[in-house]
């Protein structure tokens, strides 16, 4: 029997993973937690820590074919979904041009587009008292050169996660947008894998996952539109409301590497991607 489930994406790691864990030790009401990720074995072992039975889907949510194992589930079972978890997400840091183009779409298919589609299959098997909690950042608040796609994607999932409250609010369906600064999980370890490091102070600001987690479950609990853990978090959620964005930007490390490559070595990069390029004088000005 799984009437009463929770579904929660990049159930794998990180805050995904501590959102299965205590939201089954906090509802023991519910039946079973479906879990989703890429990585199984990290499912499985999840599986074995937690008191609720969960449902394993070994899904790369980025693709729209791997939603199917999912929607024939949801048809069959016909479950009521108390609480949906959008946790799957990833960044990478570094300026635009610097981006692998499979990793600026990648950040866009799945922090923006696959969000979007799991709230959108699953939302039907929502009801009166359910629970959307969607994990945006507090990148969200502000356009941040340098990790530019993915604030812009959070900033996607704070807009749509306000809209769509309001929405639901007739519904008695609630949405939580959470918006953490740094937290310490697996996601600097991509985040930081194509050779940009996050600002050293960053690194002293980090948040506990469980306690980020918590303060999550407690503010969707009461229905909060938004969750911003820490005080200092909240500060600069203000501070980027009231003040112009222009007065933050100059404040971020672009990061650029191309742009500040030697003429010659930023000829070969454009050559690489298949442009034409006229060759650069000694000044590094075309010769053309
Ligand atoms: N850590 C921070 O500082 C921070 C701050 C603010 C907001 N956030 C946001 O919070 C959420 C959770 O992040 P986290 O810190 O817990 O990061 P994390 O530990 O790296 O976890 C990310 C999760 O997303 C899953 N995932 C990645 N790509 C996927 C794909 N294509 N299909 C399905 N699942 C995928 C991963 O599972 P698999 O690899 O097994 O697929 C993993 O379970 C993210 O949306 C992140 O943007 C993080």
């Amino acid at each position: 029997m799984e009437k009463k489930i929770a579904i929660v994406s990049g159930a794998s790691s990180g805050m995904g993973a501590e959102c299965v864990r205590q939201l089954a030790a906090a509802y023991p009401g519910l039946d079973r937690i479906w879990v989703i990720a890429r990585r199984k074995g990290r499912l499985e072992q999840l599986a074995k820590e937690v008191p609720v039975p969960l449902k394993i889907f070994e899904a790369d949510l980025s693709r729209k074919k791997e939603y199917a194992a999912l929607r024939r589930a949801l048809e069959e079972k016909q479950p009521q979904v108390r609480f949906l978890v959008n946790a799957a997400g990833f960044g990478k840091i570094g300026s635009f041009e610097d981006l692998d183009e499979d990793d600026a779409c990648g950040m866009a298919q799945l922090n923006v587009t696959a969000l979007t589609r799991l709230t959108h299959v699953v939302l039907p098997y929502m009801a009166a008292g359910s629970r959307i909690i969607q994990f945006a950042s507090s990148a969200a608040f502000l356009p941040q050169p340098g990790f530019a796609v993915y604030a812009a994607s959070k900033s996607y999932v704070l807009s749509l996660s306000r809209a769509l409250g309001r929405e639901l609010a007739p519904r008695g369906i609630r949405v939580t947008a959470v918006c953490p600064g740094p937290v310490k999980t697996e996601f600097f370890d991509i985040a930081e894998q194509g050779g940009n490091h996050i600002p050293f102070y960053k690194n002293l600001v980090m948040a506990d996952p469980v306690a980020v987690v918590r303060k999550t479950l407690r503010d969707a609990e009461e229905g909060r539109a938004v969750s911003v853990y820490s005080l200092r978090m909240q500060a600069f959620a203000v501070a980027a409301k009231v003040l112009p964005h222009g007065l933050f930007l100059p404040l971020f490390r672009p990061e650029s590497r191309k742009a500040e490559a030697a003429p010659e070595e930023r000829r070969t990069h454009l050559l690489h991607a298949g442009k034409h390029v006229p060759e650069a004088g000694a000044d590094g000005e075309p010769k053309e």
